[in-house]
């Protein structure tokens, strides 16, 4: 059978080689999440019942390799045999969209005011974003949300050594890598001060600052999301504000609370927004989840704080109507999230993440 895993096929996306990726999951399955740039083609009853002319509606060039890609891989296979049959060269994704969740794709922010080099790096099959920072022979890592060779590989290319790992606060949509990639690199873990997590951290208080080679990041009470959350300036020119500020909203204030505490964050929220729009307008926002999925296109993921102003309205109600609003636009809680809080507060992976974490992100509001 002639399979691809996820991790080839992320870099030949990345590569920019020419690959058709044909998407023939039903309509539904493939509403809550896509590869970019993929073709659909709702084939999934037809093939999974083994109707022969399943795919004969689909056009596709003869000398262009397909991809094709259900939700765990075996009606893929039906498929990328169907168009075999047809002479084009088609391999089927191993493990469907849920292996694919773990795949990732990077970008590099220019910032202007800072001698720091960051990458960005987007877990596209899950929306997660964390952050590579590097300056002279060292680096630092925000939020990581991958297997820990994916940053050590990206530090190693470059020249760095990773020496600090931060959380921007306990997550509850993924498992945090932050301890295994500190073991692995040696680097130490820093987190936002607080009682729940029970392996052992250096503890960040609001101004606490790390300098890791000529750059220096300084922490910020940011508290709404969660109780704990902060966010990062560096060098005062970006901000990585985890789930407190998105592109689109702003993060949900209900994971792990009551009714009552739910209420109480969504104020902290606001005064913490009012305070992070205090800050220079230039200053580049660089948040810690998309609620789109991004392409292979090396395009940040970042604006400057003017531009959020005008662009998520949230940001420009009351006091009052915000946290109404708030509260009444609450998404589905996510699956899962009691769970990967326990582990997360535990700092533990399990050896299959992905069914745990599967699903889009639903961490903003907007
Ligand atoms: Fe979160």
């Amino acid at each position: 059978m002639n399979t691809i895993d996820a991790e080839t096929l992320r870099s030949w996306l990345e590569e920019g080689r020419q690959v058709i990726v044909l998407d023939v999951r039903s309509a539904a399955d493939r509403a809550s999440w896509a590869i970019p740039g993929s073709l659909h083609v709702d084939a999934y009853a037809e093939l999974k019942a083994h109707n022969a002319h399943a795919l004969d509606g689909v056009s596709l060039p003869a000398d262009v390799p397909v991809v094709t890609v259900c939700n765990s891989g075996y009606t893929s296979q039906i498929a990328s045999k169907q168009l075999k049959a047809r002479g084009i060269e088609a391999h089927s994704l191993e493990g469907g969209m849920q292996a694919w969740s773990l795949s990732w794709n990077t970008a590099e922010v220019p910032l202007s005011g800072s001698s720091a080099r960051v990458i960005q790096i987007r877990r596209v099959g899950k929306g997660c974003l964390s952050y590579l920072i590097g300056s002279q022979d060292k680096a630092m890592v925000i939020d990581a949300a991958l297997r820990p060779e994916v940053y050590l590989d990206l530090a190693q290319s470059r020249g760095w050594s990773i020496v600090a790992v931060l959380d921007t606060h306990i997550h509850a949509d993924h498992l945090s890598r932050s301890r295994v990639l500190a073991e692995r690199s040696g680097a130490t873990v820093y987190l936002p001060n607080q009682e729940r997590v029970s392996y052992p951290f250096t503890a960040l208080r609001d101004g606490s600052t790390i300098k890791v080679g000529a750059v220096a990041l300084t922490a910020m009470q940011t508290p709404g999301h969660t109780l704990e959350s902060m966010s990062y300036l560096l060098d005062r020119q970006a901000l990585f504000t985890g789930d407190t500020l998105f592109l689109q909203g702003v993060g949900r204030p209900d994971l792990h609370a009551s009714a009552e505490e739910t209420q109480e964050h969504a104020h902290l929220l606001y005064q913490t927004l009012q305070h992070l729009l205090a800050l220079p307008e230039d200053t580049l926002i660089l948040p810690g989840h998309s609620n789109t999925p991004m392409p292979f296109d090396k395009i940040p993921l970042t604006a400057s704080l003017s531009d959020l102003r005008n662009q998520v309205k949230l940001l420009q109600l009351s006091e009052s109507e915000f946290v109404e609003t708030l509260v009444a636009r609450i998404p589905p809680v996510p699956p899962n999230h009691e769970r990967i809080i326990e582990l997360n507060q535990a700092g533990r992976l399990i050896e299959n993440p992905i069914e745990l974490e599967a699903g889009a992100n639903h961490c903003a509001i907007s």
